[in-house]
């Protein structure tokens, strides 16, 4: 039986260029969904822009268009840059069609139909003078708590406190910047509680989420689910709510609904139905691709909507963690906000494949796109292991026997039997999302194949008997082939070219044409696979990538003194060595680690850090003696509850330098 299989990425919303951190996803779905097209599997690969909500309705009104034809031009731009990085959908849409209107009002009914949806009077922040309320991120004002300036209305980034936009000092609408008032509104919300039973089953099932996943939402679940508001006031870009007067589905609502109504487009287009074929066929298999920042969405909000219409639940999501550049959130001003469009005038997308492929295994660990790394890794193994063995190969027996291969003695085969003898092992790891594993075996076997040439010395080899050169040609030419194959989800252009060459016609290879051999037949003549990564074009990108912030003149006003403490008020600050025993980012926000302080006898603290922007990759942090502050009173934050402080200081987020102490300090002493 050959079920379908639906497969999504997250949908990127449309008013903003794709770029290298994006393409980590598209590229490691697209990977999987071209192995399981390979396997012969009955695969759909699905996605759309994600077309509503605040930010893009101001957008267009700041840039005086219509939100339609905003959303048109970045639409159109993201699937051209797709196209650019081999990326195939089976169909790309928006959010803002009419089967996703309807399937939105479907659900919504499906809610209040089981009792899941209740009305409440909420009051929020609004602005006057913009006839809008005001989301947290178009509120800034300074924090109540540590009077930091320039603070969103939900979070400070300087001291982590949460807080009400109410409470902000000085706010301002971020739009106008004059002080905004509040006002009540009446919004629907989804009773999520209501599903929590179920959605807890469906997480602990196994492989619906991997353990790290489950963490997260276990402690979500634990700590309760609230109800979820799912209305947004006028003016709005989406979906009227039927029934409401200038009221909207929040976009969040409608966005993972586009998996329904663009897969119901390409069923339209591919005489399939797409709720007896797909969303209501139990045979069916649907994976979402996501990033860690929104599990919550797809694992909590995503299941409950579809268990209110009895739609299929989703029979994974796979979750990947963030991209950092030179061990760095990117940044504009340090021209590491690469655009896909930069990156593909400057290199070949599928160095990029390449590189992420590399990288990427099942897991929420964070990816770093070094260019060192980067230039390294492509040429050692792509260009000078994988191509390389492929050109002396095919370019020889084009030159020296005309094209013609022969037949494959006891070395040749053992060479070939050996490369096959790993291909379960290789599809093994690409079905299980280990795509760094799966280039290591590929990459093992290109080394005995290349090993296998050096010594065999064709060019050589021919003076004397040039029959056998031709037969350690073919060998070779049949590993190529081989590997061209097991990559060929990763470089599909570069597995296309082989496949040319080789005569094999213009489709894409099957896993199954592994087991063919080629053997006296003819074939084409070499053409260039793939030039080599040179240091320069990574230079000319990142030189594109800089973008010269207008900076304004700031005028920092130091801050007056605090009041003067007596020495007896600053030995109350109970500083003591704790080694970081674990450390790990805190999916949904911009700032904070978990940190699980290890304070010997003294015991275990877990700290919420606002560090992550200095170091983006926790695991480093772990073992590092550090000095925490221990009699804190423990705070409770959005993600739990931080009982501490380590000591950290430097110019600004990124910069933070942690005060480390020598490994030999006993955990737990105090150190003021
Ligand atoms: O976080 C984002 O970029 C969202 N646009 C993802 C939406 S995914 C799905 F639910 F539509
Ligand atoms: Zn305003």
């Amino acid at each position: 039986m050959n079920n379908k299989v639906l497969v999504t990425s997250a949908l990127p919303y449309a008013n903003g260029p794709i770029h290298l951190g994006h393409l980590v996803e598209y590229i490691q779905t697209d990977i999987w969904v071209r192995f399981l097209k390979m396997m012969g599997r009955d695969a759909i690969y699905i996605c759309a822009d994600d077309a509503h909500g605040t930010a893009i309705e101001i957008k267009a009104n700041a840039e005086g268009i219509s939100p339609e034809k905003l959303i048109a031009g970045f639409q159109e731009e993201h699937y051209r840059d797709f196209l650019k990085f081999h990326i195939e959908f089976d169909f790309y849409g928006s959010t803002h069609c009419d089967e996703n209107r309807k399937w939105a009002e479907t659900l919504y009914n499906a809610l209040k139909d089981g009792g899941h949806v209740v009305s409440k009077e909420i009051e929020q922040t609004y602005c006057a003078t913009c006839g809008r309320f005001l989301p947290d991120r178009y509120i800034k004002g300074s924090c109540p708590n540590c009077k930091a300036e320039d603070q969103y209305g939900d979070q400070c980034e300087m001291c982590n406190s949460t807080y009400n936009p109410t409470d902000l000092k000085d706010a301002k609408c971020t739009i106008c910047e004059s002080a905004p008032t509040r006002k009540k509104s009446t919004h629907d919300f989804v009773r999520l509680g209501d599903f929590s039973g179920m959605l807890e089953e469906w997480i602990n099932a196994p492989g619906h989420v991997s353990e790290g996943v489950k963490k997260f939402v276990g402690q979500w679940l634990k700590d309760g689910l609230k109800d979820w508001d799912i209305m947004r006031d006028s003016p709005y870009f989406g979906f009227p709510v039927p029934g409401h007067k200038d009221k909207f589905f929040y976009v969040w609502l409608d966005a993972p609904i586009g998996y329904i109504s663009n897969s119901e487009r390409w069923c339209e287009k591919n005489n399939r139905d797409v709720e007896k074929d797909y969303w209501r066929n139990p045979d069916t298999e649907i994976y979402h691709f996501i990033g860690k920042d929104i599990i919550y969405f797809h694992t909590l909000f995503w299941p409950a909507m579809l268990k209110a219409a009895g739609l299929n639940m989703p029979n994974a999501v796979y979750v990947h963690g963030f991209l950092t550049v030179e061990g760095k959130k990117m940044s504009k001003s340090r021209g590491t906000f690469i655009t896909a469009s930069t990156y593909a005038e400057n290199l070949d997308p599928q160095y990029l494949r390449y590189f992420y492929a590399s990288k990427l295994g099942d897991n929420l660990d964070d990816i770093d796109f070094s260019f060192k790394d980067f230039e390294n890794r492509v040429n050692a193994e792509l260009v000078n292991k994988i191509a390389n063995l492929a050109s002396r190969s095919i370019s020889f027996v084009s030159k020296r026997f005309a094209g013609k291969l022969s037949t494959l003695d006891e070395a040749g085969k053992e060479l070939i039997n050996k490369a096959l003898a790993v291909k379960d092992k290789v599809a093994g790891y690409y079905q299980d999302r280990n795509f760094a594993a799966a280039v290591e075996q590929v990459c093992r076997a290109a080394d005995s194949a290349n090993l296998y040439f050096q010594e065999s010395a064709p060019w050589a080899l021919i003076k004397e008997d040039p029959e056998a050169a031709k037969r350690v040609c073919t060998a070779a030419i049949n590993a190529s082939r081989i590997l061209a194959i097991y990559l060929q989800p990763v470089v599909p252009v570069y597995a296309a070219s082989i496949r040319a060459m080789l005569n094999e016609g213009e489709a894409q290879y099957r896993w199954s044409a592994l087991e063919t051999l080629l053997e006296d037949c003819e074939i084409e003549r070499f053409t260039r696979l793939v030039e080599k990564v040179e240091e320069k074009n990574v230079k000319q990108m990142v030189e594109a990538s800089i973008v010269k912030e207008d900076k304004k003149e700031v005028v920092m006003e130091v801050p007056a003194l605090e009041e003067t403490i007596d020495f007896s008020k600053f030995m109350q600050v109970d500083i003591r060595a704790a080694r970081i025993a674990e450390a790990e980012v805190v999916a949904d926000s911009r700032k904070l680690l978990k940190l699980t302080l290890d304070l010997g006898s003294l015991g275990k603290k877990t700290v919420f850090a606002g560090i992550k922007k200095s170091f983006p990759e926790p695991g480093k942090l772990v073992g590092k003696t550090v000095a925490m502050v221990a009699n804190l009173e423990p705070r409770k934050m959005k993600f739990g509850m931080s009982e501490g402080m380590v000591l950290a200081a430097g110019k600004d987020d990124e910069h933070l330098s942690l005060l480390e102490l020598d490994a030999s300090v006993p955990l737990g002493q105090r150190i003021t």
